[in-house]
């Protein structure tokens, strides 16, 4: 069952050209909010019973309420004009409990790129690797310098944040910003795809192939090429989930997601498409080939997790921890 919660509208601010910020407020004044660590989202329910990913950028410390940023969307599905022209002060909002799909990894020194509204993440990892005196660079860019949002709080983080505003400054120097990555270093982005490979492209470049070291999360897949499906020998392999006792026959293209569904078991699941990371769920054997963009390269080598709306195995028996 996904943990929800209502919760109240108590302050909501134009932080810059379409980008709103939204405060929402615990409404039982006694009990915290379920914690959250830097790069979590809450999924926000609107009004025809679908749900929004926005990442939380508040104060992690701060348990009475949650903040968000959501960017006005001409071509979206309705979400974010509900948010901008009907949600108001003083409304209730019902929201999950805090998801991480975009966690902080350890390393010596993180370098920090944000395109647009994908600063929501990236602010709330450089505020985190502030408050420890951790070595980080942000590098924050947008079309104009009136559609970047955030820029007073950010500019309290001093000369490690770079803004760039494409009419005035041009683009970031990626391969400069990469370049300056120690050994196990790693980077952050968030924004647009076109922005995602040029940072990957970047640290082709620089570093040379095969790199992992680009943690990212994207707004939407439009764009992204999957790597070709593996071929599976035979037509068919034999689904097994372990926990509800189930043993399908499966075609290969069939999406283990909505089969799983179809059964009545509960799977956390929003964006159907790989890159929200809902639906991740254990492995407990077989092989996959995977098709999200969520886990990273050795999280997808070491077979143990898979995202069951996009991916499927590629041997004959699949046994998921469901
Ligand atoms: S539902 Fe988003 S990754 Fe599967």
């Amino acid at each position: 069952m996904v943990e929800q919660r209502e919760l109240r509208v108590t302050q909501m601010t134009l932080e810059a050209e379409g980008v709103l910020s939204v405060r929402l407020t615990r409404i039982e004044s006694d009990k915290p909010l379920p914690a959250w660590e830097p790069g979590a989202h809450i999924d926000v329910y609107v009004p025809d019973g679908s749900t929004r990913q926005y990442s939380l950028c508040g104060d992690p410390q701060d348990l009475s309420a949650y903040q968000i940023a959501v960017l006005r969307e001409p071509e979206g599905r309705g979400g974010s004009a509900f948010i901008h022209d009907e949600l108001r002060v003083g409304d209730r909002l019902l929201v999950t409990r805090p998801k991480q799909g975009f966690a902080l990894e350890d390393a010596p020194y993180h370098a920090l790129v944000a395109g647009g509204v994908g600063i929501t993440p990236i602010m709330a990892f450089a505020e985190h690797l502030d408050r420890q005196g951790r070595p980080f660079r942000l590098t924050y860019g947008g079309r104009t310098a009136s559609t970047m949002a955030f820029r007073s709080r950010l500019a309290a983080l001093g000369d490690r944040v770079t803004f760039l505003a494409e009419d005035s400054d041009g683009r970031p120097d990626l391969e400069a910003i990469v370049k300056e990555l120690p050994e196990d270093g790693l980077v952050y982005v968030c924004g647009p795809l076109a922005l995602l490979r040029a940072v990957q492209a970047a640290v082709e470049a620089v570093h040379g192939p095969d790199q992992d070291v680009v943690r990212f999360e994207l707004f939407s897949s439009v764009g992204v090429e999957r790597p070709e499906s593996a071929p599976l020998d035979g037509d068919s392999y034999e689904l097994v989930l372990a926990k509800s006792g189930h043993t399908l026959r499966m075609k290969p293209d069939a999406n283990i997601l909505e089969t799983v569904l179809a059964l009545g078991i509960e799977v956390e699941n929003d964006c159907r498409d790989g890159i929200c990371g809902s639906c991740v769920t254990p492995v407990l054997s077989g092989t996959v080939d995977h098709q999200d963009l969520v886990l990273t390269k050795k999280e997808q080598a070491a077979m143990d997790k898979m995202m069951i709306c996009c991916s499927r195995p590629t041997c004959d028996r699949l046994e998921l921890d469901l």
